[in-house]
């Protein structure tokens, strides 16, 4: 399942670092729904955080390697990104930049959450997100979300003015967590059974 322990983990990334930005409200709602699973360990990473060097320039004094370990750990990932300028975000190619060759993303199912005040949503930040994505070796779930009108949806404190949408975001976190234990746990639990079998 991951190679640190037995545990589910679903590591989210912010893609913005925009003070007050959107998109960091709704990964709330994305976190807020992990955490009604005691068995799920949540890896919040925010690359305002993070001191990411621009590809090809890592130092030791970086968090590159801590990024890509705690990716590594994550049995599941969640990549959240506003729309900018009709794509996904710099800082989120920056995260994925930063994440080995081979991907630490390889392998592994990532969800996308697109974030977008205009009324078009996050349409093209998705679709160029999933294409790197996939280039890099992630499994891509289907039915990525994006918000549209963001700022109809919440308030600048964060709470949600529109429930469908608030549904379909938390959506996002139930679909990979069922696409977890139906599609990976019991591989895991079958690889257990033959080592115990040995
Ligand atoms: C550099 C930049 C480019 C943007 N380009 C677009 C765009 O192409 N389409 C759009 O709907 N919104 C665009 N926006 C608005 C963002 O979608 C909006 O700020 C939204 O809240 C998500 O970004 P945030 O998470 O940083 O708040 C842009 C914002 C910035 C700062």
């Amino acid at each position: 399942m991951n190679s640190q322990s037995d545990g589910i983990r679903i590591a989210v990334v912010i893609g913005s670092v925009r003070p007050g930005n959107y998109t960091s409200k709704a990964v709330a709602l994305v976190a807020d729904e992990i955490r009604k699973h005691p068995d799920i360990e949540l890896d919040l990473i925010d690359p305002a955080q993070l001191n990411l060097p621009l590809p090809g320039t890592d130092s030791a004094a970086s968090d590159a390697k801590g990024l890509q370990e705690r990716v590594a750990r994550a049995t599941g990932v969640i990549l959240s990104t506003p729309e900018y300028h009709g794509g996904y975000s710099s800082v989120i190619k920056l995260v994925i930049e930063n994440l080995g060759f081979p991907s630490a993303l390889a392998g592994k199912p990532v969800a996308l959450l697109g974030v977008a005040a205009g009324q078009i949503g996050a349409i093209k930040a998705l679709e160029n997100l999933r294409g790197v994505c996939s280039h890099v070796g992630a499994i891509v779930l289907p039915g990525p979300v994006s918000v549209a009108k963001v700022r109809d949806v919440f308030d600048e404190a964060g709470s949600v003015r529109d429930e469908r949408t608030e549904r379909r975001i938390r959506g996002l976190a139930m679909n990979l967590i069922d696409y977890i234990r139906t599609a990976i746990c019991p591989g895991v639990a079958l690889e257990a059974m033959v080592r115990e079998a040995d």
